[in-house]
């Protein structure tokens, strides 16, 4: 017996909280998804998550929402993640922070655990190797676990996927919102994949307009980064794990356009 686990890259702005209502419900049904998890720390307008953006993300079909280093950009937010059970921020962030790192998928015979983890190369997460141990052992009653590795360096995320190999049952990367073609099972049956991409505008630079990132590289001055228009895409992974051993059996890469 399998579970089917969709990971949805990050969803960019109403523009990607529109597409996801929109592609989300029958991707669900045409691949039978039992857990859909979606990062959904971009999803509100002006960037972040608010509690309004995060509960379009649950209207779309979204069970579990993680985040990453925009989690704490909009103060609304900060009495939600205390109280919400299914959004789940980084778990290497300052002690004391909103929130919690990792949340759990109760299906009754296998209980899935979820977690959420910045890099710390060209990032502010503490040591995210020693973080993923900590979390570990609050995860011990779950058969399946996965991880969100919210981090820029593509060499990190692949350390951390080798890292959890055969200790988790899927490791999967977001923030670069460039979707990356290797999706693999690692040797000791992780799923695996560096960045899942995004979900939002695909003529944008990262789902922001081309013309506001060119005029802030150009000219070193702050702008407003405001989503672009026009098709949309849906990046993710599916990940088939063995209730049984929590270990992948298949990944399958998702990239829906138009
Ligand atoms: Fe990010």
């Amino acid at each position: 017996m399998t579970i089917n686990i969709l990971t949805v890259g990050d969803v960019t702005g109403a523009q990607g909280c529109e597409y996801l209502r929109r592609r989300l419900p029958t991707l669900k049904r045409m691949k039978a998804v039992d857990l859909c998890i979606v990062n959904g720390e971009n999803s509100a307008a002006g960037n972040g998550i608010t509690p309004a953006s995060a509960q379009e993300l649950f209207n779309a079909g979204a069970d579990l929402i993680t985040t990453g280093n925009h989690v704490f950009r909009r103060r609304e937010v900060y009495d939600y993640l205390d109280h919400s059970l299914s959004v789940v921020r980084p778990a290497n962030v300052y002690a004391g922070n909103p929130g919690r790192g990792f949340a759990i998928a109760d299906f009754g015979s296998v209980r899935v655990g979820v977690f959420n983890l910045l890099g710390n190369a060209f990032m502010e997460g503490a040591n995210p190797f020693t973080a993923a141990d900590d979390v570990l052992k609050e995860l011990t009653d779950c058969r399946i676990v996965l991880c969100d590795f919210h981090a820029e360096a593509t060499g990190e995320k692949r350390a951390l996927g080798f890292y959890l190999d055969g200790r988790v049952s899927a490791v999967f990367g977001t923030h670069t919102h460039v979707q990356t073609a290797d999706e693999q099972i690692l040797p000791g049956g992780t799923g695996y994949i560096t960045d899942l991409g995004m979900t939002g505008p695909v003529q944008s630079v990262l789902g922001v307009k081309p013309p506001i990132i060119i005029s802030k590289l150009k000219t070193g001055m702050p702008e407003r980064f405001d989503v672009a228009d026009g098709e949309c895409m849906l990046n993710g992974c599916l990940f088939t794990v063995d209730r049984a051993t929590g270990k992948t059996e298949a990944v399958e890469r998702i990239n829906i356009r138009g």
